[in-house]
């Protein structure tokens, strides 16, 4: 019998690479949704068949809320998963300054909820808990691991270091399996596009094609360490695979800044970003993570996972996915 997953978070970016790994893997995956006024299932909705007008028995979508714990216990005791991959969450920092209370409310206390909604009704799934980079605040002298200190700042951070620690303290009080994964930024043709590196390559190809004259941004200096999301999702997959549960740190080790993204983007059209972006205060946050950098050593020697995608070949891949996206649209 195939392994049964279940994603919260499905419709957004990592959802919809999870979703494409598992079925692959021949898992039957079943994902949460929330009902919204616009149909939002452009990024898994290749997945579901939805043309054929046959649904795809092996993948099946739920509605409910992470802040509306009846409606995880009913799925839960429904599906009965093997895994879950709880993703979702309020995942925009920035925007977590403007709704910091519901921003807490979906992405720390929907953590609390879905683990006591399976700790009641006692199944025994494996659990992977989406950690964030952003939890540690800033790069120091090392780069960042495991054991490195958290010093959230924003919202959305501190959020996420609460999530972080209740799935240790229930790992530990109710020896249930969750594994954190601390990933660090990924990014693919499917991020949000109020996200800076989409931002980027989708401001980059309407210049290109003539339908805008310039890209607003926010602060130029900070720098992230960017992998490619599908990439990612396979140590996610792997966190679950193993015999014990633990945290890993999953980053490419390199960092950049948002100027040099720039540079690289416009660079393959043979354009200068010089001429086309410009840096308004108005997208700077009330506190900047200026810089990030990961160690995934120990994710690579325990779960034999390795970033396999360069930022420049990242850079390539969507920025090609959004001038055939912009043509389309036109
Ligand atoms: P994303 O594209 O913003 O997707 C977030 C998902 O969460 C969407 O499916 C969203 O549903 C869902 N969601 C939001 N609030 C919800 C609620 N109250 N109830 C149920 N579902 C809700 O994020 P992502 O980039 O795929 O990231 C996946 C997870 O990894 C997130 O937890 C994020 O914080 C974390 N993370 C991401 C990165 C990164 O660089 N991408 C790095 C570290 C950690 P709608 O479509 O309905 O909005
Ligand atoms: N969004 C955005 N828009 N960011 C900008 C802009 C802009 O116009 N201009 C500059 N930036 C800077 C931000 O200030 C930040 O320093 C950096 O670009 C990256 O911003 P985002 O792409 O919004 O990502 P993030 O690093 O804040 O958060 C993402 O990565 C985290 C992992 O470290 C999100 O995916 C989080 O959910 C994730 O946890």
């Amino acid at each position: 019998m195939s392994k049964k997953a279940l994603i919260t978070g499905v419709t957004g970016q990592d959802g919809s690479y999870l979703v494409e790994l598992l079925l692959k893997k021949k898992y039957e995956v079943h994902g949460l949704v929330r009902r919204t006024s616009t149909f939002n299932r452009g990024r898994i909705e290749k997945f579901l068949n939805l043309k054929n007008d046959k649904q795809n028995k092996k993948f099946i979508l739920h509605y409910g809320d992470l802040v509306d714990s009846g409606s995880l216990t009913k799925i839960l005791s429904k599906v009965k998963p093997n895994e879950i991959y709880h993703l979702g969450a309020q995942s925009h920092v920035g925007t977590s300054f403007e709704i910091p209370e519901y921003t807490l409310e979906a992405t720390g206390y929907g953590t609390l909820k879905l683990l006591e909604a399976i700790r009641n009704l006692k199944i025994y799934p494996k659990i992977y808990q989406a950690g964030s980079s952003e939890m540690y605040g800033n790069f120091s002298a090392n780069k960042l691991n495991e054991n490195s200190s958290f010093h959230p700042r924003s919202p959305y951070a501190a959020a996420k270091v609460y999530a972080h620690w209740i799935a240790v303290n229930y790992r530990e009080a109710y020896n249930m399996f969750i594994s954190n994964g601390i990933l660090f930024n990924h990014e693919s043709p499917n991020r949000g596009e109020n996200f800076v590196t989409r931002k980027i390559t989708l401001g980059a190809a309407m210049i290109y094609l003539g339908l805008r004259k310039k890209l607003v941004l926010g602060n130029l200096e900070a720098k992230r360490d960017w992998g490619y999301a599908k990439d990612y999702v396979e140590a996610m997959w792997l966190m679950l695979q193993q015999k014990k549960p633990d945290d890993f740190v999953i980053s490419t080790g390199k960092s950049h800044s948002v100027r040099d993204f720039c540079k690289i983007v416009f660079g393959l059209l043979n354009l200068d970003y010089k001429k086309f972006v410009i840096s308004d205060k108005k997208y700077f946050r009330p506190t900047e993570v200026d810089s990030l950098e990961g160690d995934s050593a120990k994710a690579r020697k325990l779960l034999g996972w390795q970033p396999k995608t360069s930022l420049k070949s990242l850079a390539k891949i969507m920025l090609k996915s959004d001038i055939e996206y912009i043509k389309k649209l036109k």
